[in-house]
């Protein structure tokens, strides 16, 4: 009968999943991530996993997990993971996508509010008890999000769905994508493609919604903050890689931009010093896209379910790595 690794703690009732199937699954009961070679070990007998993006599938692990036939990552980033040997050494990838899409649009807008109007600033302004009058100059003076234009790098199921929130701020949405939308879903959208440099150029705000690859890594960086408008601000609940972490201190010193708001980090959990040091109009929070419960959960239960299916030879429902899918289903 098959077995199960869940190699951190995830929301219990996900492994309801499991129920009536035989299949035994093993949970670790802790939240931080082993090392390596522990995560090896500690896998090396089971047929299924499931794991968490703090967690590196790498070539050395399949290596050390004969029995393996599924790896389900409970995030939708799958950059932790070496898909291409997970495919050579036939095992199947898969993702959590679609279930958390609207909990991250809203953590993104509120993150880019939270930039521009200084939230965080203001409520630790009244919490330090400096707030002794109303005045019209403002300490936490901040930027209109209203009418302001917002450029969306990259355009899939989160980008398209911050896209829909900026239309009730009344914004002007440019996207830049390698995908260009059909004309007709671009009008339905309300956004307007634009190639990378003339989205720096024109946005009052952009918002980093693309996996992590080669070609994303350092996308931002010197040269992209240069190009955008001193008083724009950057805000990332993607991935921290594709942002050169101590050139955007450097930008935010100098102020060739404005402002942050960074959900992500390239050495996440470790934090640029510098960026740390900037309070105004820089926002850091820690991985919180998807943390909502009920977003959490339907990962989790996803995830069990992937592991559940590929284990009884069925496809899974968002299998990374498709060159597998003939090999999945049980024959007759
Ligand atoms: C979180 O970062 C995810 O990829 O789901």
């Amino acid at each position: 009968m098959s077995r199960v690794f869940v190699s951190q703690e995830i929301v219990d009732e996900a492994l309801e999943e499991f129920e009536g199937t035989g299949i035994t699954v093993d949970l670790r009961r802790d939240h931080t991530p082993l090392p390596a070679a522990e995560l090896r070990a500690a896998a090396s007998t089971y047929d299924g996993l499931i794991c968490l993006l703090t967690d590196r599938i790498d070539a050395e692990f399949l290596a050390a997990c004969p029995r393996l036939r599924v790896v389900a990552n409970v995030a939708v980033g799958y950059d932790n993971i070496d898909v291409p040997a997970a495919t050579r050494a036939g095992v199947a990838v898969t993702n959590t996508p679609g279930v958390l899409t609207d909990a991250t649009a809203d953590l993104a807008f509120a993150l880019l509010l939270a930039t521009a109007r200084r939230i965080p600033e203001g409520d630790a302004f009244l919490r330090a008890g400096r707030y002794t009058h109303w005045r019209v100059n403002q300490e936490q003076m901040g930027v209109d999000v209203h009418g302001a234009t917002l450029g969306l790098f990259g355009l899939g199921q989160i980008g398209r769905a911050v896209a829909r929130r900026a239309r009730g701020f009344d914004m002007t949405v440019l996207y830049h994508d390698v995908q260009r939308l059909p004309a007709e879903d671009e009008r339905e959208l309300g956004v307007t493609y634009a190639e990378f440099d003339e989205l720096l150029a024109r946005s009052d705000f952009v918002s980093v919604h693309a996996p992590l690859l080669d070609s994303t890594r350092h996308r931002f960086d010197a040269a992209a903050f240069a190009a955008m408008k001193p008083t724009a601000m950057l805000i990332n609940t993607a991935r921290g890689p594709i942002v050169d972490e101590a050139a955007l201190a450097a930008a935010l010193r100098e102020g060739m931009i404005a402002g942050a708001g960074l959900d992500v980090f390239e050495r996440e959990p470790e934090v640029d010093a510098l960026l740390l040091e900037l309070r105004e109009r820089v926002v850091l929070l820690p991985h919180l896209g998807s943390a909502t419960g009920t977003t959490r959960r339907e990962m989790c239960r996803m995830a069990a379910r992937s592991v559940r299916d590929v284990l009884t030879g069925k496809r899974p429902e968002n299998l990374v790595n498709t060159e597998l899918a003939d090999r999945l289903v049980a024959g007759p």
